[in-house]
């Protein structure tokens, strides 16, 4: 008889009052630069989420396909180079990939815990769930925190090997980057721990651009539900069908631009940030950046963070890369 799995606990250090309070940090800072910039963070309420996993079933959005290709291939190449106790997932979503890698860090022999960290509790909750009755034998520890300010929470004693996997470190600005890997160098320490890391690849605009605007309209709807969280968390008026989604490939800075353009002038209240703002006609809100990498690129970021390549592994068809790096 095969007993029900434990419910996993979800542990909260998400500030109390985050979402108001961050959010309307981010709100005031964001709409109120110039052009208007928003933190992408929060699209991921649970229909956000729930968007987020349609994109990556999508046929335009390679990605997850790519990154999933990688990791049934060579997740026992990574478990043995860097035999982990503890493997902890930033921004996990829904875990699908994972079970590659915690398979493959189970036969390696070291594995005992599996720790997701994510803002969406939601999908923290839906992932758990679906992992506990596939690992019966590990602990499941789910953990509502920020990856870019709250990594001081995460467990620090123990072989660990963080995994950052969907591109998601692309979506921070390279300053931001250079912030969070060396704040993932002094979380592992000195004491042989490691960063799984998957970045999407430099390739044509052709192929970039469709992956972040799909025939289906489903990343446009993922993108607009930014709008839908400050209607609702903030009682803004944002008429959410007057945004158009945009994704642009900004050559210079190798990275797919996410804005939502104006179709008119608007103006719409925030009474939960205090705040009105104008929108001229055309003009457009910067949602999210997703930078593109050079494998070369990859390792001299890490290695700025004293993080060293200890393998890097890419698709059949070239479009995805998974670099595996210890602190040194
Ligand atoms: N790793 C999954 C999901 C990638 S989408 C995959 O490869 O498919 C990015 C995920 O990061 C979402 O689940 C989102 O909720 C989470 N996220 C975004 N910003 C975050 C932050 N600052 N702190 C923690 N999680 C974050
Ligand atoms: N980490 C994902 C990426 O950069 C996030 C993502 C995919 C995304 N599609 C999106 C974010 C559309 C905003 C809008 O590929």
């Amino acid at each position: 008889m095969t007993l029900p799995a434990a419910p996993v606990e979800i542990v909260h250090y998400l500030p109390a009052h985050h979402l108001e309070r961050s959010l309307r940090a981010d709100v005031r800072a964001g709409l109120t630069a110039v052009p208007k910039t928003m933190p992408p963070k929060w699209f991921y309420d649970r229909r956000g989420s729930e968007l987020f996993e349609r994109i990556t079933g999508l046929p335009e959005y390679y990605l997850t396909r790519a990154e999933r290709e990688i990791l049934a291939r060579h997740a026992p190449e990574m478990a043995a180079a860097c035999p982990a106790e503890t493997l902890i997932e930033l921004g996990s979503g829904s875990s699908r990939k994972t079970p590659l890698l915690l398979s493959a860090l189970k036969a390696a022999g070291s594995l005992r815990r599996y720790v997701s960290v994510d803002v969406s509790d939601s999908a923290l909750a839906a992932a758990a769930a679906s992992l506990a009755p596939l690992f019966p034998d590990l602990t499941l520890q789910a953990v509502a925190a920020d990856f870019e300010t709250q990594l001081q929470v995460l467990p620090h004693e123990g072989r660990r090997m963080v995994a950052f996997l969907g591109g998601t470190i692309g979506n921070l600005e390279r300053a931001q980057r250079a912030v969070f890997l060396r704040n993932i160098r002094q979380l592992l320490g000195p004491g042989g721990g490691s960063l799984l890391v998957g970045t999407d690849l430099v390739k044509p605009a052709g192929i970039l651009v469709p992956a972040y605007d799909d025939a289906a309209g489903v990343t446009a709807d993922f993108n607009r539900n930014l709008l839908r969280v400050l209607n609702r968390e903030l009682g803004a008026d944002f008429d959410v069908e007057a945004f158009d989604h945009a994704a642009v490939w900004n050559p210079a800075e190798e990275r797919i631009e996410m804005r939502l353009r104006a179709t008119r002038p608007m103006q719409v209240n925030l009474p939960g940030a205090d705040l009105t703002v104008g929108f001229e006609q055309g003009e457009e809100l910067l949602t999210e950046i997703s930078a593109k990498f050079r494998p070369e690129g990859i390792a001299a970021e890490l290695a700025e963070a004293g993080l060293e390549v200890a393998g890097q592994w890419t698709d059949a068809g070239g479009r995805f890369a998974m670099t595996l790096a210890r602190a040194v």
